[in-house]
């Protein structure tokens, strides 16, 4: 006989960014006697690599069972609706059927359509946003018509939000008119029925956003349960919780541990862009090149998709102090104690694992939130730098080779790993028993129960 409390339907975007941390928050769920069932694409279903035993996973249909293969954002976006919709309620009803009735649906923003579902089948409905509270807010801002499009002023003021570049603003609104689709998406679709839903939930956590989530909360009632990390890298207290658990990429842990256990305290640089940016041909040069006159030793993730642009000879040329790999298992990885740095997109996972973790940064932001949470690492909690492109765009190698220098040497850099360790600590202190985010997720649960 099942004894949980009740049931939660986790849904996230197909993607390693969006899975990850709505993953962790429904292990945390599990962990306080909540049943949850995954539900995901049968394409993504198909491709997973890795799939921890402790979560079920059930698939739906987002109209391309066989990949999307280059197809149009808004078409994606349209058939994912339509054909998810329709999938998704089929589920609900099987576990029905089956005797194990679904509550509550946390849903990810960017499908801000499953609502509907929910509130059609008599469900309560959870809507999850993978990005910071400050993000959020500039989205909030732009649906709301309080930050008109095209930016007029050179300068952003948002309550709660320190002055912003338009340059520190997500991509969507910096470049107003690039990504028609997603811009519709994060700042009309993912706000417009937000007030609807039971719960709002933020993958953040008080002590790291205090300012803008004091704002945000007195038009919202939002939630924050991050970071969004695996347990034994903060509380330690869900003693299985070492990964994620569902990874859409070959992790080449065989090759990338024992050469880091090689190497001594804080002498590698460690760089990736994440699991969706693309970065140009010359971008990959500077970046090689930046690298390899460092002088340091340097850990090099290019998934396979972008191996191509990797410049000839590199590999072989770097073999004596790099080594370039497809994918890693990346918290093992910046938890290693040879990493003294990360180069990284900024994206919101990396930037809140980097933080968790105590690792500083030199950041790279390419696109979508990522300026906002580079600016956030540089002048707010001071855990990294910038390293700062030119007219056209591209970090030179000098550059990233001065930044590699300041973080790993000098005064800054020990700056920066005071900061970094402080921020470790607060990570922790969100998931410690009472701890901010321990408490939302216990009363996300008995507001469930009660019901
Ligand atoms: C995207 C957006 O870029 C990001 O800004 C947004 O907030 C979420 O969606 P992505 O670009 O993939 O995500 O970056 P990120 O948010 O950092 O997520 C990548 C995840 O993949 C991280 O959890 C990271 O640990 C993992 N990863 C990355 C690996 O496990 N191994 C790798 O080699 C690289």
């Amino acid at each position: 006989m099942e004894t949980h409390k009740a049931h939660c339907l986790i849904f996230p975007y197909p993607m390693q960014g969006h899975i990850n941390p709505m993953l962790q928050f429904a292990k945390r769920l599990q962990h306080q006697g909540t049943k949850i069932t995954l539900a995901t694409t049968k394409f993504v279903f198909k491709t997973l690599h890795e799939v921890s035993g402790s979560i079920t996973v059930e698939t739906i249909s987002d109209g391309f069972d066989e990949g999307e293969n280059g197809v149009a954002v808004d078409t994606y976006y349209a058939t994912f609706q339509k054909v998810g919709s329709e999938t998704i309620t089929e589920l609900i009803l099987k576990l029905k059927d089956s005797g194990c009735p679904v509550d509550c649906i946390v849903y990810d923003a960017v499908l801000p359509w499953a609502l509907r579902v929910a509130k059609s089948l008599g469900l309560r409905a959870a809507v999850f946003f993978t990005q910071s509270c400050a993000v959020n807010k500039i989205y909030y801002h732009v649906y709301t018509g309080l930050l008109k499009l095209p930016l007029e002023e050179s300068k952003v003021e948002i309550p709660g939000l320190p002055p912003l570049s338009a340059s520190d603003l997500p991509s969507f609104i910096s470049s107003y008119g690039s990504y028609p689709p997603i811009f519709q998406l994060v700042t009309h679709d993912q706000m417009k029925n937000i007030h609807e839903a039971d719960s709002i939930i933020y993958n953040t956590f008080y002590k790291l956003e205090e300012e803008v989530i004091d704002w945000t909360s007195r038009i919202l009632p939002i939630m924050t349960i991050g970071p969004t990390i695996p347990s034994m890298y903060l509380d330690k207290r869900l003693q299985d919780d070492k990964q994620y658990g569902l990874s859409l990429f070959n992790p080449m842990t065989n090759a990338c541990m024992p050469w880091l256990n090689e190497r001594s305290t804080s002498s590698v640089v460690y760089i990736s862009f994440g699991s969706i940016a693309e970065v140009d041909a010359e971008q990959m040069e500077e970046v090689a090149w930046g690298l390899r006159t460092s002088n340091y030793y340097f850990l090099w993730v290019v998934r396979e998709s972008e191996s191509n642009k990797l410049p000839k000879d590199l590999v072989k040329e770097t073999s004596d102090r790099g080594l370039v790999i497809s994918w890693c298992p990346q918290l093992e990885v910046l938890a290693h104690k040879s990493i003294g740095c990360f180069i990284t997109h900024c994206g919101w996972n990396s930037t809140l694992e980097a933080l968790s973790l105590g690792v500083p940064m030199v950041v790279m932001p390419r696109w979508t939130d990522q300026s906002t949470n580079a600016k956030f690492v540089t002048d707010i909690w001071k855990t990294g730098i910038k390293a700062q492109s030119d007219e056209n765009g591209i970090v030179r190698r000098d550059v990233i080779r001065q930044c590699i220098s300041v973080v790993m040497e000098g005064e800054k850099g020990q700056e920066i790993r005071k900061n970094a360790d402080k921020w470790k600590d607060l990570a922790r202190q969100a998931f410690d028993e009472g701890g901010s985010s321990d408490k939302n997720i216990k009363d996300f649960v008995s507001k469930l129960i009660q019901s």
